[in-house]
């Protein structure tokens, strides 16, 4: 069942009990209020009754003076304490023999429920005592037929009925009106989500105009959502087609190389030496760019860290001391305080520290200096090169994958140009940055600032 059918069925069932207990508490507050008021006109009568024998000082009165308090269905008896009827007015027998006289000594009135032919009928009867020094020396009983009350009732049933019927109706056809006009963006948004799902293709809601309410949020958050997803994919397919074309280079060589080699066969040794030595070399290459992708992708990926209490000042000395013995270079290390401890992932922070370290290495031939500073927010790790240095308006591109500056001299020192992408990836994991200062043929200071714990 769609949900506009449903809260329109449960908003008119509510509604309909609303209506039914309201029909309920007006019908019967009618009821008691009309015999009520027949109530105390009987009793005005019996006064009136009573009074007149007080004044002729008698137990009766002339059957035509107790006419005259008669309406049309009703009837006037005076019953004596040995429960005899002694005087009597009657305009309706019929009622008159349905209703047994009784002598009462107590006031009080009576609604009772006759049949006749024409169905049934409310009959309300009054008895009031007849004093005489203090004595009760009689009933007046007055019955009359409540004619009036019958058809007001049905009436009032019918009016109640035919209201509770249209409101019913008019709930049922509004609520679908309401509901249509609520439930409109979430057809559109519907309709969207089938469109991409038959095509593939993400793409946004229309917003059409501004509700400010949470259907729009949804709306908003979905836009949000897809274009998240547009982004994702256009970086992956800008990755694959990179990643792609950064493999076909090598592999181009190697074919050349293998070819001539087919061509000139083994026997030129200056060739073959050549060839061979190309061939290793783009190989090792690929095999360093396959893995620095397999570093790459992982580093995308939002994955957990590890993230522990570390020790910077001795995670520093010990990478330093490791390129102090495979590359003799001088490794200067200064550091503001001891110790400097952050939270973080230690195999990931040694891994963004190396590849700094390592493009100090490529592209200077100088010393090279590493600083460690404490600061109020921030712990921030300085690398420093007296090397080439990079151009300008280069800078903005570095850190974006298979970025090189000097393709032809990255070739040579084997670079991929994929190490400060996987560093900013890491740095951003850690909530922290990274920024590079850089002069042409000066040298270049890369910055990592994470977060103080
Ligand atoms: N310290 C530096 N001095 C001069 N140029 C640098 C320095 N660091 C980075 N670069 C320039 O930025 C480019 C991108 O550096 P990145 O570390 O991302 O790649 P790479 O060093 O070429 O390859 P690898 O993936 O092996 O690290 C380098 O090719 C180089 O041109
Ligand atoms: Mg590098």
């Amino acid at each position: 069942m769609k949900i506009t059918t449903k809260i329109n069925l449960l908003t008119t069932a509510w509604l309909f009990c609303i209506l039914l207990i309201i029909n309920v508490v007006v019908f019967f507050s009618f009821m008691t209020t009309t015999v009520n008021m027949e109530k105390n006109v009987l009793l005005q009568k019996t006064n009136d009754i009573i009074q007149e024998l007080h004044t002729q000082n008698a137990t009766t009165l002339p059957e035509d003076r107790l006419k005259s308090y008669l309406t049309e269905h009703s009837f006037i008896r005076i019953v004596s304490p040995d429960s005899k009827v002694t005087n009597q007015a009657i305009s309706d027998k019929d009622l008159a023999e349905k209703i047994k006289y009784k002598f009462s000594s107590k006031s009080g009135s009576q609604l009772r429920t006759i049949r006749d032919e024409g169905g049934e009928e409310q009959v309300l009867i009054v008895r009031v005592p007849i004093m005489s020094h203090k004595h009760v020396i009689g009933t007046l009983e007055i019955g009359e037929r409540l004619m009036g009350l019958e058809m007001s009732k049905d009436i009032l049933v019918t009016i109640l009925a035919f209201c509770t019927v249209i409101a019913v109706v008019l709930s049922l056809l509004g609520g679908r009106w309401l509901s249509n006009i609520i439930m409109r963006p979430i057809a559109n948004m519907i309709q969207t989500m089938e469109d991409i799902e038959r095509s593939g293709i993400p793409k946004t809601i229309m917003l059409h105009n501004r509700t400010r309410d949470e259907l729009e949020k949804l709306a908003t958050t979905f836009n949000l959502m897809i274009k998240r997803l547009q982004e994702n994919s256009e970086k992956q397919k800008q990755f694959i087609s990179d990643a792609s074309h950064e493999l076909k280079t090598p592999l181009t060589v190697i074919r050349s190389y293998a070819n001539l080699i087919r061509r000139r066969g083994i026997q030129n040794e200056e060739i073959t030496v050549e060839a061979i030595e190309a061939i290793h070399a783009e190989a090792t290459r690929m095999q360093r760019m396959a893995e620095a992708l397999l570093d790459l992708a992982a580093s995308e990926k939002e994955m957990v860290l590890e993230i522990k209490s570390l020790d910077l000042i001795s995670l520093c000395q010990s990478i330093l001391q490791q390129f102090r013995n495979v590359y003799k270079r001088e490794f200067i290390f200064h550091y503001s305080q001891d110790p400097i401890i952050v939270k973080a992932d230690e195999l990931k922070i040694k891994q963004v520290i190396i590849i700094l370290l390592d493009n100090a290495i490529k592209y200077s031939s100088d010393k090279i200096e590493m600083f460690l500073e404490q600061n109020e927010d921030d712990v921030v790790i300085r690398v420093k090169d007296y090397g080439i240095g990079i151009p300008n308006k280069e800078i903005q591109h570095i850190f974006e994958r298979f970025y090189r500056v000097d393709k032809a001299r990255s070739r040579e020192t084997g670079g991929t140009g994929l190490g400060l992408a996987i560093a900013k990836n890491i740095m951003k994991q850690h909530k922290g940055e990274i920024k590079i200062r850089s002069e042409e043929g000066k040298g270049t200071e890369v910055e990592l600032f994470i977060p103080a714990s």
